[in-house]
């Protein structure tokens, strides 16, 4: 049987911030069943990941593609591959049959064809399958691997957390919360700052743009300085948290959002202060504590059962929101990860 097929992709290469104009809907003639001899799977998009590295891809060039296959550019007019939960509508795979939930990588599109062997069977464990695009997928282990593995937290430590109303962010804030240490961080608004302070009990939050002195709101933020920074957003946010870093202190680089869109930005942080406070600064992927996965999972369900962790979703609805969606990101428009969601079923 065949369906039109809608999915969403770029017109051309985005250099700076993205416009909703940059994208575009395509539709093609696409086949429901499955060549016999193969072990390929059509997965139906239920909810679709929305992730700022894809503006990495979307570049002519960013030094990012030629560093992991995840990264790799995407091509102008073609399909756009990212995480999802979708259900199997034909398998040619042993090991997945019809009406299979699963996830893993699918694309901003309605169906996707995936080898078998690419995506994985998804037990829902009692969450909604939403959870399973954000905090109980990669979002989430990114949050978990970057604060225990990269920051190798202390109780009582005093950690600072930018982006914080985020995905990975909030994330991270209730980790090192639960975990013992203190928690100060920064996110676009007032509203956002007061979720922060309100909902997630984080011990101080403020508004980044409204400080015209980042070094200075820290040194305000953190009289005793800062013993682990958790970056989402680099430029001059990093700078200001290394020169108020204590010795031996720890900055995980999850990632410079700041950067993304303009590359006139670099941070610049005062390497006499890395060097003299013997400060660790790490980037890291979360795709490379898969080992890390097993444990993130049961101890994040965990908390969700006893109520700990709260779960900030941001849900826009069908495949036409992605770049509305997606451009969001880089305004600060999500409140908490965001999803679009393809079909109610
Ligand atoms: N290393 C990894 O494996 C990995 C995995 C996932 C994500 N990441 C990175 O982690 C960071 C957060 O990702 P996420 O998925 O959790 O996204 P997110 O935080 O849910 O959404 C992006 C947020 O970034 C903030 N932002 C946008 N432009 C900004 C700017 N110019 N300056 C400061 N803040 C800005 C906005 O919040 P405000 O309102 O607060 O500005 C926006 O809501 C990103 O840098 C992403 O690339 C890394």
């Amino acid at each position: 049987m065949e369906v039109i097929n809608k999915y969403v992709t770029i017109k051309c290469h985005i250099n700076g911030a993205p416009n909703e104009s940059d994208f575009e809907i395509k539709t093609e003639t696409f086949s429901l069943s499955v060549e016999s001899g193969s072990n390929n799977v059509v997965v139906k998009s239920l909810y679709l990941s929305i992730d700022p590295y894809q503006i990495n891809r979307m570049k002519s060039y960013s030094s990012s593609q030629n560093t992991i296959s995840q990264a790799v550019g995407i091509v102008p007019g073609e399909a756009i591959d990212a995480s999802g939960v979708g259900r199997v509508v034909a398998s040619g795979h042993p090991d997945f049959e019809r009406g299979d939930l699963v996830s893993g990588k699918i694309s901003w599109g309605e169906y996707t064809i995936v080898k078998g062997a690419n995506i994985d069977k998804l037990d829902l464990m009692g969450f909604p399958p939403s959870y399973h695009v954000g905090i109980l997928a990669l979002s989430g282990l990114t949050a978990y691997a970057g604060f225990f593995e990269v920051c190798k937290p202390k109780k009582g430590e005093k950690v600072f957390v930018s982006a914080a109303s985020g995905s990975v962010g909030n994330l991270v804030g209730q980790y090192a919360k639960l975990f013992g240490c203190s928690v100060v961080c920064c996110a676009g608004s007032k509203q956002k700052v007061e979720l922060l302070k309100e909902k997630l009990g984080f011990d101080d939050a403020f508004n980044y743009k409204e400080e015209t002195d980042l070094e200075s709101a820290l040194k305000r933020y953190f009289p005793d300085g800062i013993d682990i920074y958790f970056d989402n957003v680099g430029a001059e946010m990093l700078e200001a948290a290394v020169a108020n870093m204590n010795a031996f202190g720890r900055v995980a680089v999850c990632g410079v959002i700041s950067e993304y869109t303009d590359t006139a930005k670099h941070a610049a942080p005062n390497m006499l202060d890395v060097v003299y406070k013997r400060i660790t600064v790490r980037g890291f992927l979360c795709i490379d504590h898969m080992n890390l996965f097993a444990d993130f999972i049961s101890t994040t369900a965990n908390h969700l059962r006893n109520g700990k962790i709260h779960v900030i979703e941001d849900i826009s609805q069908g495949l036409e929101s992605i770049p509305a969606a997606f451009t969001g990101l880089f305004r600060g428009d999500n409140v908490g990860k965001k999803i679009v969601q393809i079909i109610d079923e």
